[in-house]
């Protein structure tokens, strides 16, 4: 048997998606199936003066008009249970606190009619100015993020602190850097059906990055056993982070269904979603860089600015990733949040960690610029082996070897080292690159293995598959343990009736559920006594037993003190500049990337593919603000909303180097669904530079930046 972790596999679920035989949540077929549409609210701040809802109730085919004068019962989340998007419950009070908030669902026997009664509601409001100019809020200091504070200073007692090491330093570097608000774009907008079974039984069909976390919340706010929730999330159209948690628009659909005892479907519109389903702040940081002339870094100071909605404080954590990627003995990070009268901002790949790189990895260009070093050099002479607020060393760290065989592969080291020096068909050509890195994050989860008798077997976990390629691990995993073929493998992901299968979220879906799949078949084997899953199935076949079948957990452990587990890489770009009309164009891209042990070369390369790709519209094209009169977002639709397509995107080559990370888990594996986003966009900024000597700051970097 080849070995099969490590190949180029096809995904087991790619022809049901380009057949249109995969269902996703909206497109279960439901008998007595009847349709909700959000209304929403046109003012960004005030209260519901009155809403008159005759006319909408009277409507042709209409059900009923929900408001917060009759808002369907959901119970009081436990703050120890339920973990969602936007903490206020749906139509709650009379309370507006962004333009585009839910205040009402009008539900029909159709979708046409349902959207044509939600247009009939007539709501007279009480409006207050709002605040939806990031100029015009009040900064405080930033919550945690993820337990970790955002603030935070490091002092070296031999040399002072940051303030008086950056006024002594041989070279500094200050700049300001910004990014844009970006909205979500996955593929498959929201969507949920929910189907009571009876009055203390639902089936909740809806994309979710976190299957059993979204059952605790959706039981506890429908006041039912966990187990008497069901969550169905066998495939996702795409989530990034805005599927991570269920928002208002769920919760009132849950609720609406049981009070009229009909399985009730909402989809949320386009438009819809870029105001109340997340979105990723805009940010504002200065990035303050002291070295000597070496290039050794003596002090750092970053400090970040982001914006969150009225009803949650979630901070867009551009410090979090300091401490990790450079060493300074001294260290100065700091990071603050206002709030607008906008819309939760939510989790976005790698939230923080994407716009916190590009201020850093443009702050470290322009500090080699200064200094005359290659920008390669000055990343591994500050490198760090240890994680400088963990004070942890890094396990199976290769970044420098990153740099190396990327410089390589680009032909980094031909690369005239004057601005404008070099050009192509009448444009400008430029070369940039970036280092990039993620956090290795893993958490418990558990699998259920069946080995049937024709030799084939059955696996099984509540975890999911987003778009990103679960469903092909799980099977290579399971495959290579008990040494079947992986067409041989059956997976069922995304259903909570199954096993705990953990959080797509984070990166940490293969680190976190292919250990216990691996477990799983060790356990069955074990239990036929065999030496072989062929041998195992032979047994099954004279004995006339239906099957073997073992269940197995795996969790972090020890390991968390004694290591930091982040992965590693760096991306290397061409890109042309057409002066005259600043058209930007990339020629070329070079990934390489140390995320432990691959597991599907082909779909692993697709996700540090799909990063920069994401990354290219986050540097040059995604671009979304608050309209300062009505509060919504002025662009509102995949339209609108500019974002790449195959014609900006050139070949991207991505190699993956380094050894399995078994510190991190058995299957040696560490995340890779965010890594490739981070370091882009400054790559691309620091190419603009050396095509043109002009130093963007601003993301995205459109046309009127370069002319
Ligand atoms: Mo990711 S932003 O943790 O889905």
């Amino acid at each position: 048997m080849n070995q099969v972790i490590g190949a180029s596999v096809s995904r087991k679920d790619g022809q049901a998606k380009v057949t249109g035989t995969a269902i996703y949540s909206a497109e279960h077929q439901i008998p007595d199936l009847i349709y909700g549409c959000l209304v929403t609210a046109t003012i960004a701040s005030g209260r519901i003066r009155a809403i008159d809802t005759r006319e909408a109730e009277q409507a042709s085919g209409a059900i009923a008009v929900f408001t917060h004068r009759n808002a369907p019962q959901v119970f009081n989340p436990n703050e120890n249970i339920s973990r969602l998007s936007e903490s206020r419950l749906p139509l709650s009070d009379d309370r507006v606190h962004y333009a585009g908030q839910i205040i009402g669902l009008a539900v029909a026997d159709t979708f046409e009619r349902a959207r044509e009664a939600a247009h009939l509601v007539r709501v007279e409001y009480e409006p207050q100015a709002p605040i939806v100019e990031a100029n015009k809020a009040t900064y405080v200091p930033a919550p945690q993020w993820l337990g970790e504070d955002l603030t935070y200073e490091q002092i070296d007692v031999n040399t002072g602190n940051v303030t008086t090491v950056l006024a002594s330093a041989a070279t500094q570097i200050e700049a300001v850097y910004t990014t844009s608000m970006e909205l979500h774009a996955p593929m498959e907008p929201h969507a949920i059906i929910t189907h009571w079974q009876s009055p203390d039984m639902v089936t909740i069909y809806e994309p979710t990055q976190a299957v059993l976390m979204s059952q605790r919340t959706y039981a506890d706010l429908l006041g039912l056993p966990t187990e008497r929730v069901r969550i169905v999330s066998t495939y996702i159209g795409g989530a990034f982070g805005c599927k991570f948690l269920p928002w208002p628009h769920s919760i009132l659909c849950a609720a609406a269904a049981r009070e009229l005892n009909r399985p009730l479907k909402v989809v949320v519109s386009r438009r819809q979603m870029t105001a109340n389903t997340g979105h990723r702040s805009e940010t504002e940081q200065t990035l303050r860089l002291g070295a000597l002339a070496d290039g050794k870094l003596q002090a750092i100071e970053h400090t970040a600015k982001s914006i969150t909605s009225p009803l949650e404080d979630f901070p867009e954590a551009c410090t979090i990733i300091t401490p990790a990627m450079y060493a300074a003995p001294n260290m100065r990070l700091s990071q603050e949040l206002a709030v607008m009268n906008v819309g939760s901002p939510t989790f976005m790949r790698a939230p923080g960690e994407c716009p916190g790189m590009w201020a850093l990895e443009s702050a470290m260009d322009e500090l080699a610029w200064s200094l005359n070093i290659d920008p390669i050099q000055l990343r591994l002479i500050n490198q760090t082996d240890q994680h400088q607020r963990k004070n942890l060393p890094f396990s199976a760290k290769y970044f420098a070897e990153c740099l190396e065989v990327g410089a390589k592969q680009f032909g980094w080291q031909d690369r005239p080292l004057q601005v404008r020096s070099l050009t192509r068909d009448g444009k400008l050509v430029g070369l940039g690159m970036a280092s990039t890195t993620f956090p290795g994050y893993r958490g418990s989860t558990s699998a259920k293995v069946r080995l049937l008798p024709d030799g084939t077997a059955h696996v099984m976990s509540a975890g999911n598959d987003m778009g990103t390629g679960a469903y092909t691990v799980v099977a290579m995993t399971a495959a290579e343990t008990l040494g079947i073929a992986v067409d041989k493998i059956r997976v069922e992901l995304g259903d909570s009736t199954l096993p705990d299968g953990g959080v797509a979220g984070g990166s940490q879906m293969t680190a976190s559920l292919t250990p216990a799949v691996k477990l799983a078949c060790e356990a069955v084997l074990r239990q036929a006594q065999a030496q072989s899953a062929q041998q195992a199935s032979e047994q099954l076949k004279q004995s006339g037993r239906a099957a073997f079948e073992a269940t197995a957990s795996a969790a972090p452990g020890e390991e968390l003190e004694k290591f930091a587990f982040q992965s590693w890489g760096a991306h290397f770009c061409e890109l042309t500049v057409d002066e005259a009309i600043g058209r930007v164009q990339i020629t070329r891209w070079v990934s390489v990337i140390n995320a432990g042990r691959i597991l599907n070369a082909k779909t692993a390369a697709s996700q540090i593919r799909g990063g920069v790709i994401m990354g290219i519209g986050t540097a040059l094209m995604e671009e979304g603000h608050f309209d300062p009169n009505t509060g919504y977002p002025v662009v509102y639709d995949l339209a609108t909303y500019h974002y790449p397509t195959h014609a900006d995107i050139p070949r991207i080559d991505v190699t993956f180097i380094g050894e399995p990370d078994f510190n991190f888990n058995p299957m040696g594996v560490r995340g890779i669904g965010e890594i490739g986003i981070n370091g882009v966009s400054a790559a691309i900024a620091n190419a603009i530079y050396h095509a043109t000597g002009k130093r963007i700051r601003s993301l995205p970097i459109t046309p009127d930046k370069i002319i």
